[in-house]
Formats: C-alpha cells, sequence, structure tokens
C-alpha cells in the first residue's frame, strides 16, 4: 500500500483530541476577499443562509500549499486545490460560484455528504424486524441518496480542529424522511500533510436503521482545462460488481468483470469501453478487500495534467459514475463553466445499493449500542 497510513491515523486521533470546542455562532468569520490570507488568521466565510442559519465555508490547508474547501451546508467539498505537473493550482472537483448552485432543483450532489442512506432502495421502502418503513420516492420509485431532504440538504454543525481538520456533526430525527432511529452522525474531514484528504463516518443510533454515508465529489483532475473525464485513466481492485435491473437497482447477483467493460483491474481510460456501456458506467463494484480494512481499492490518472488520485476505504463497494445525467444546464457553475455529460466522474464509497432489501448483500443495520464507522481517503501526487 503506497499510503503512510501509520502517520495518517496518528494525524487523525490527535486531531480528534485537539478539536477546539467553539461552535458556528462565534466562530470568526472572513471579512476580506482575500483568498491567500492563512488560515491562521481567517476564519470560515461566510456563504449564505440555510434554515435560517448561516451557512459557512472552511479552509484546509496543509505545508504544501494544498487546500480543500468545505460548507457546514451538507458537509459539502466545494474545493480540492492541488497542483498538476508543472505545479499549477487548480480545483479538482466540479462545484458552483455560490449556495445558491447548491441549493437549485436537481442539483445532483456536487461534493456533497450523502445519507441517512447513499444510493437506491428499491421502491422507497423496506421491512425491518417485521415493520415495513416508508421512503421518499424521488427516484424513479426509488430512494435515491436519503430522500427529499437527506443529509446533503441540512446544515451540521462544523467545529474546526486547527488549520488541517473540520468536525461535523447531524443529528438525523427517528422519523426523518421515513428512517427510524435518532441517529447522531460525525464526519471529519483531514488534511494530511503528504496530501490526503481522509473522510471518516461514524454514527449511532437509537433504533435499528439502515446506514450508508459517503460523499459525492465529482473528479475531473484536469481542473477545468477538459471538459469530459474520458481520457482519465482508472484503475478498481474489484473482479465483481452488482449488475443492476433498467432502474439502476441491483439484481441479487454478483457478476465477474473479466472480459466484460467493467474490468479496471489493469489501470484504462474511462473512455476506452465507456460506449459499451448502457448509459454510461454507474455501478457498485464488489472490492476485492478484507471487510473493515483500510485499503487502496481505486487509482485515477489524468496523463495531460499529471494528477494522480489514490482511493482507499475500510467499505465493501465503490459507486463509479461517469457524470451520465450531467447535460450542460446546470447554473450557476463556477467559472460559468459549462458540466456537460462525463464531465466528471464520482468514487463514492460505500454498502451496496439497495442492501435493507438484498439479504445476501453484506449488511447496512446499525443497531443501538454500535457504532457505524467508515474511512475513506483521497490522496493527491503528480506523475
Ligand atoms: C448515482 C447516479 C445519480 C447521481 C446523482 C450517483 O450516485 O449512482 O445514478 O445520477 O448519483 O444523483
Amino acid at each position: 500500500m503506497d499510503m503512510n497510513f501509520k502517520a495518517l491515523t496518528a494525524l487523525v486521533i490527535s486531531g480528534g483530541t485537539l478539536l477546539a470546542s467553539c461552535n458556528n455562532n462565534t466562530a470568526p468569520k472572513e471579512e476580506s476577499k482575500d483568498s491567500t490570507a492563512t488560515a491562521a488568521t481567517a476564519g470560515p466565510r461566510s456563504f449564505g443562509q440555510a434554515d435560517g442559519q448561516e451557512v459557512l465555508q472552511y479552509t484546509l490547508k496543509n505545508a504544501n500549499g494544498m487546500e480543500v474547501k468545505i460548507l457546514n451546508y451538507g458537509g459539502t467539498i466545494t474545493d480540492i486545490i492541488t497542483p498538476d505537473k508543472q505545479g499549477q493550482k487548480g480545483n479538482v472537483v466540479l462545484s458552483y460560484e455560490s449556495l445558491d448552485g447548491y441549493q437549485q432543483k436537481g442539483q445532483p450532489y456536487f461534493g456533497a455528504l450523502v445519507g441517512r442512506y447513499a444510493n437506491r432502495i428499491a421502491n422507497a421502502k423496506f421491512t425491518l424486524d417485521g415493520k415495513e418503513y416508508k421512503l421518499a420516492a424521488n427516484n424513479n420509485g426509488n430512494t435515491l441518496h436519503g430522500g427529499l431532504k437527506g443529509f446533503d440538504k441540512v446544515v451540521w454543525t462544523a467545529t474546526p480542529a486547527g488549520d488541517s481538520s473540520l468536525q461535523l456533526v447531524y443529528t438525523s430525527k427517528d422519523g426523518e424522511e421515513g428512517y427510524p432511529g435518532n441517529l447522531q452522525a460525525t464526519v471529519v474531514y483531514t488534511l494530511t500533510p503528504d496530501n490526503a484528504l481522509q473522510i471518516s463516518y461514524k454514527a449511532t443510533t437509537d433504533k435499528a436503521t439502515p446506514i450508508n454515508l459517503t460523499n459525492h465529489a465529482y473528479f475531473n483532475l484536469s481542473a477545468g482545462k477538459d471538459s469530459t473525464i474520458l481520457g482519465h485513466e482508472l484503475s478498481l481492485k474489484a473482479s465483481k460488481y452488482t449488475p443492476v435491473n433498467d432502474k439502476l437497482i441491483p439484481t441479487d447477483k454478483l457478476d465477474p468483470v473479466k472480459g466484460t467493460p467493467m474490468d479496471f483491474n489493469t489501470a484504462k481510460k474511462v473512455g476506452a469501453d465507456i460506449g459499451k456501456v448502457n448509459g454510461g458506467y454507474d455501478h457498485n463494484w464488489v472490492l476485492d478487500k478484507k471487510d473493515g480494512e483500510l485499503e487502496t481499492i481505486a487509482t485515477l490518472y489524468d496523463p495531460t495534467s499529471g494528477r494522480f488520485m489514490e482511493v482507499a476505504t475500510t467499505q465493501p463497494g465503490i459507486q463509479f459514475y461517469t457524470g451520465n445525467f450531467l447535460d450542460g444546464t446546470l447554473t450557476g457553475t463556477r467559472g460559468g463553466q459549462k458540466y456537460v455529460k462525463n464531465g466528471a466522474l464520482c468514487l463514492e464509497t460505500q454498502h451496496f445499493p439497495d442492501s435493507p432489501n438484498q439479504p445476501s448483500f453484506p449488511s447496512v443495520i446499525l443497531k443501538p449500542g454500535e457504532t457505524f464507522a467508515q474511512t475513506t481517503v483521497y490522496k493527491f501526487s503528480v506523475k
């Protein structure tokens, strides 16, 4: 494994104990528009209002000059600023100019934390301990990404820890979006000295509930220079994937990728076989890894900029989505860019879609007294 996880773990543990106890209302606000101001002097930047609460944008920095910007609205990553092979910095995730962009109808979850159940639940319902729970049918009769107002559309309580870490907490009420139990979710974003963004998720509940938490960043490693990601080279350590029906719900099978366009075990261009996949890639890969262990399972390389990203996770699956529904119509985009079909890709580390209705998939049920935990790391370099 390439990542220095010992160092990372030490940093995250110390980050956790160092979390300062300041709250949003008293956090200093950056008045200056000077984005070069250092994090030591600049507090979060005001980013508008949602649900009567102030939305703030926090900046994480490291000594290499890498920056990650995050909103307390949806825990949204608005910027991951990394250098290309010439040392020129650019933002490698799709984003909007202002909060309006993030709040527009049909906004496809740019950079957001997704929950309580990321991905789809068939027919917007599931049965748990003999009781049927009904959810919002917001995607072809199914539930997608937590329902009408998922974790991506709420204001989280943010607590920064120095320049490099931000803790976000959200309490989802019993019955919210149809899910049982008061669920307390805590997500910590940490930017490490070796240019990795670690996202660690934890949650507890007071009633049994399904849970699946992820981040929905749309990556384009060219940082706006290339309008699509078809030339990016992707590898995925997965010998199986979950085939889907026409509404993107998994059948209960795990199919081998060998000899199919789904095989990314050897890195290949995203565009190489995409034409053979109906609608483009939008599937869950079954990762070849030990359950619960943090392992590098994906790499992404943009040969033009030289940017390279490694993805490590503790999760059993990853949704690789090639921005098939982007069509250039989103408004308020950063710098007025047109986000066209395949303009970016998502690598959403997760449990398998529709697991609450699929007994053969790994369980997603969190019970009182247990702690849900997932860790995902996106590490950036050039080559
Ligand atoms: C889903 C896509 C969906 C996108 C935006 C992805 O996680 O797999 O089908 O269009 O999110 O909502």
